[in-house]
């Protein structure tokens, strides 16, 4: 009886990190009235499972995605808030803030500067600490680059944030 007792803790304990480690997948979604070809496989938060992102105080979270203007953008902005119930609040540091430093060309991930031409795919990364005095909530992160008014690319990722590991 105990034998089989620590062969199904065993059986539990790996499936779990057979679950944890396909988790490299972005649980990302179109933002509303938006329509973005092939968003799932463009788009990487980490750390995320499927179900959505962990952001852990006191931890780095890493955004990397590819978009492709359709038109030249002149300028590039983030355009980047965590709902939480309802209410959009600012990632410190990222919303609102330029964005074309934070891209390379995807080709040969070479920096480019604004203006980005059309029909070239370039890649976005960004790193942003979760701060210890967010609140412990479930949120969804909205990520959009805007040119002017318009949408460049935009996601949104349910998230939720979590205390900081102890020591
Ligand atoms: C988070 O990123 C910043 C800036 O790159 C770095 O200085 C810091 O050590 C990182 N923190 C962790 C916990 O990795």
């Amino acid at each position: 009886m105990k034998n089989i007792y620590c062969i199904s803790i065993v059986l539990i304990a790996i499936s779990i990190c057979l679950v944890w480690s396909e988790t490299n997948v972005t649980p990302s979604e179109q933002c509303e009235g938006q329509n973005f070809e092939g968003l799932r496989e463009r788009i990487q938060v980490k750390p995320c499972s499927k179900k959505g992102c962990k952001l852990r105080k006191g931890t780095n979270t890493t955004v990397i995605f590819k978009f492709k203007p359709e038109h030249e953008v002149k300028t590039l902005v983030n355009d980047v808030y965590a709902i939480v119930a309802g209410l959009p609040l600012p990632f410190l540091g990222v919303t609102g803030a330029s964005a074309c430093a934070h891209v390379t060309r995807s080709s040969d991930g070479s920096p480019v500067s604004c203006p980005l031409a059309a029909g070239e795919e370039y890649t976005y990364s960004n790193v942003f600490p979760i701060e210890s005095y967010y609140p412990n909530v479930d949120l969804r992160v909205h990520w959009a680059l805007l040119d002017g008014k318009k949408n460049v690319i935009c996601f949104e990722v349910p998230a939720v944030i979590t205390p900081a590991r102890r020591n």
